[in-house]
């Protein structure tokens, strides 16, 4: 048996295919912030290598005092998750800052 397409149905379903794989532009904030020294933590240096090259360092700013486990898990996340190239040996002096900068925000966290 022969199946007749309709040549609109056709086309209409090929405009619709086409219009799906249309190139998509998103503008991005432009968000320049970096990591800076802060009092009684590792120089920034270690965490603008490595964590600045997905998103902006105001994704990290941004969050609320988190504790060292909170802040391992973080960078945990970034490399398992979303395959963050993070260098193993940097992992010390990026804890240590995110939690020297972390201490200014409020109350301390339980646990
Ligand atoms: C390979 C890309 C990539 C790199 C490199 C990266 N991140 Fe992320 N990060 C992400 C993605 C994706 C998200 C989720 C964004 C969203 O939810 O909108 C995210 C979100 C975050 C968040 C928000 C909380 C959360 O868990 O979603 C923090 C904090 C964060 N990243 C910290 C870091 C730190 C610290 C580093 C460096 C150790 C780092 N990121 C490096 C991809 C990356």
């Amino acid at each position: 048996m022969r199946i007749l397409v309709p040549a609109a149905v056709l086309g209409l379903s090929l405009l619709s295919v086409a219009g799906l794989s249309a190139p998509v532009a998103i503008a991005l904030p432009d968000d320049p912030t970096e990591f800076v020294d802060v009092p009684g933590g590792p120089a920034a240096e270690a965490i603008n290598n490595n964590c600045r090259a997905c998103h902006s360092a105001s994704m990290v700013l941004t969050q609320p005092r988190l504790t060292r486990s909170e802040w391992t898990a973080e960078v945990v996340k970034m490399r398992h998750v979303y395959k963050a190239p993070v260098d193993p040996a940097d992992d010390a002096a990026i804890i240590d800052w995110l939690m020297a900068m972390s201490e200014g925000r409020g109350p301390a966290p339980a646990g």
